[in-house]
């Protein structure tokens, strides 16, 4: 046994004995009495002898030492008066219901003489005296142990390391009250140990929250194991940081349950590190994703295009042919319409693979959802209202008006969808904003966006909103929630946002609505808009013309719409073999060549044409390849793109825009 816990005993024999003494019962001797007492009086350990309702009767030299009071100005005055941090009622109520012999152990802060308070331990045995109950307290400050002559071994030590610790710790005793902490503690919490001691969960956290510690805590001290859980609370500055309790009982050296002793690991950082790996895992999955499924789509696409080419060029050249009132007419519209619908579907699957953008010009956001206006406000149900709030002037930024119109119908109509049946309204707003890396990092898509100017999009509906796991699935090819849908309108919006160094936000609540906002980074070029609405209406198709492409089907309906137009047509089927016959008949007026070939691709024949005719105009055609970058031709003075599938109307446009 060691000086702990030989004193309390000690001095619970002496007060005894002074009691006993006192009460002036039966035999022990005067002298023994006086020995006792003298123990009491001269026990380094502080302590007293108070009635059940806290009157001091006696208190040891140690005690006045520790307190600074005069033995004379505490006698008959309450300990209530000098503690702070304890409940008397209930201390008063566990003095009178304590078993015989049991020691109830409390801490709180004590008043010196002084003014200043220092924490303790206290450790109350009831006696009895002549029939009344007495209660014999013995204390120990909390805050030097040593000083109270423990020695300077074990405390020492454990306190020592304990302080060092990077980690808070902490320690209640089995009552709930807290009895120490380290200093790092102290500075997480930023409170004192002084001011900590002597207090209850619920004087340090709000109710609900101290209640749950305080059932854990219950729920060690039954079970003696160890507790490990996590935890969210406030630091010293008041920022919510994410813990983890590790906390077990610790024995005195009585052996009995002193109380907890807890720590607590910060993983603040390391969860944020944890989230944004996580995040940056499923960016680069849904990347590859895309890629994998963007090979697989485009190749499909550019296949299907060629097709598509055939049927719609010759669905139109026959009703250019037929008389006004042939009754076959309504049924090539129906092949035509149909035609068109299967190039949506191709366009939307081309638009996903990121790499169906062909014309890149700069682009006023604003004009163009005002060309678009009308045929959305067809589009979209009856009950929705359209509305467009423009920011003005709006920098213009690089795209390929094709596609980000795809991007706006896409929106628009499941905008529409979501509204169903209802009254709703859909906004359409656009905007421009300094995008710093920290609002572009929650960006659904990831990508080198450069910080700075970037003009948006926004769609928002009132409709029936998102849950978390629709909002999840949602860029999935694929995935619909429609009963009709096809689940490709976010994929292809996706793809054409990554084709465009993009990026976009969704915000939706179920019920109430959603929001998808589209970034694009402003162009510090020129304005240079091309006016698409300027088209020549006095050229005349004259002249030779040469087309190119490995497809047969679509060489023959490509010529057939040139002649129609009113050219002469040489075709040639791939790059060498246009080069061979743009040099064995000169005068073309212009070339269409496609960019995929065998042998020789649009590319390198472009150049070529170049090297050997110096301005030779020529209109790129392509249904998809893998290759295609726009950005390749830009700058070298190619005439224009056409995309496969074309219809007549398509090609007459592109013709007298780029080269009449
Ligand atoms: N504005 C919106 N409000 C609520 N849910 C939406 C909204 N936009 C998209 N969604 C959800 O995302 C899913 C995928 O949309 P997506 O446009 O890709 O396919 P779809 O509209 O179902 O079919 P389609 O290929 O014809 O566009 C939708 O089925 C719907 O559940
Ligand atoms: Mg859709």
């Amino acid at each position: 046994m060691n000086a702990i816990t030989i004193a309390p005993l000690l001095l619970g024999l002496a007060a005894f004995g002074v009691v006993r003494y006192a009460a002036k019962v039966k035999k022990p001797s005067l002298e023994r009495a006086r020995g006792l007492e003298t123990i009491f009086e001269n026990a380094s350990d502080a302590a007293i002898m108070n009635d059940i309702s806290g009157f001091v009767r006696t208190a040891n030299k140690a005690f006045c030492r520790l307190t600074g009071y005069l033995p004379a100005k505490l006698i008959e005055r309450s300990i209530f008066e000098l503690a702070h941090g304890c409940t008397p009622e209930e201390l008063a109520r566990r003095w009178r219901t304590a078993d015989h012999g049991e020691s109830i152990v409390s801490a709180f802060q004590v008043r010196l003489q002084d003014g200043s308070t220092i924490p303790i331990e206290m450790v109350s045995t009831p006696l009895r005296q002549a029939g009344e109950p007495l209660i014999h307290s013995v204390f120990r400050d909390l805050s030097n142990r040593q000083k109270m002559g423990h020695g300077p071994g074990a405390w020492s030590f454990a306190d020592d390391l304990i302080n060092i610790m990077p980690i808070p710790v902490f320690y209640k005793n089995t009552q709930g009250l807290y009895i120490g902490c380290n200093r790092a503690y102290e500075e997480f919490k930023g409170i004192t140990r002084q001011e900590m001691v002597g207090k209850t969960v619920y004087e340090m956290a709000p109710p609900e929250i101290a209640r749950k510690y305080d059932e854990m805590d219950r729920a060690l001290l039954q079970t003696r194991g160890i507790q490990i859980y996590d935890w969210v609370m406030p630091d010293a500055k008041g920022i919510e940081r994410s813990v983890i309790f590790h906390k077990t009982v610790f024995t005195q050296a009585s052996g009995e349950i002193g109380g907890i002793i807890g720590v607590m690991l910060d993983v603040t950082e390391r969860k944020q590190a944890m989230a944004e790996r996580i995040k940056h895992e499923q960016q680069i999955q849904q990347v590859q994703k895309l890629e994998s499924l963007g090979v697989l789509a485009g190749g499909i696409a550019h296949d299907f295009n060629n097709i598509l080419m055939a049927i719609i060029g010759n669905a139109d050249l026959a009703q250019a042919r037929l008389p006004i009132e042939s009754p076959v007419r309504h049924n090539l519209q129906k092949i035509h319409a149909a035609a068109f619908r299967a190039a949506d579907l191709s366009r939307q699957m081309l638009a996903y693979s990121g790499r169906g953008k062909f014309v890149l010009e700069l682009l006023d956001l604003n004009r163009l959802i005002e060309e678009m206006i009308h045929m959305l406000e067809v589009s979209i149900s009856k009950k929705a209202v359209l509305r467009f709030n423009q920011f003005n002037p709006l920098p213009m930024f690089e795209g390929d008006a094709t596609q980000i119109s795809q991007i706006i119908m896409n929106l628009v109509i499941n905008a529409s969808e979501a509204i169903g049946e209802k009254s709703g309204v859909i906004a359409i707003t656009t905007g421009c904003m300094d995008c710093t890396r920290q609002y572009l990092q929650d960006l659904c898509l990831d990508q080198s966006i450069p910080e700075g100017l970037c003009v948006y999009l926004e769609v928002a509906d009132t409709g029936c909103g998102m849950d978390e796991e629709t909002k999840a699935k949602i860029f999935d090819p694929f995935f619909t929630t429609k009963f009709t849908g096809r689940g490709l309108g976010m994929s292809a919006v996706l793809g054409i946002i990554r084709g465009h160094n993009g990026g976009i936000k969704i915000y939706s609540e179920q019920g109430k609505g959603s929001s998808f906002k589209v970034i694009f980074p402003a162009s510090s070029k020129q304005l240079e808009l091309l006016d698409r609405a300027q088209m020549s209406s006095t050229w005349t198709a004259t002249g030779k013309v040469l087309l190119v492409d490995d497809e047969e089907s679509v060489r023959a309906i490509g010529s057939d719409m040139l002649r129609e137009l009113g050219f002469e047509v040489v075709t040639a089927c791939d790059g060498k073999d246009a080069l061979l016959r743009f040099q064995e008949q000169p005068g073309f007026r212009f070339v269409i060549l496609d960019l995929t070939m065998p042998h020789m691709d649009g590319e390198q024949c472009y150049r070529e044409l170049q090297q050997l005719k110096p301005g030779t105009r020529v209109i790129m055609s392509s249904g998809f390849n893998e290759h295609e970058v726009s950005q390749r031709f830009i700058g070298k003075g190619l005439a224009g793109f056409i995309q496969k599938p074309y219809t007549l109307t398509a090609l007459k446009e592109i013709v007298s825009k780029s080269c009449m």
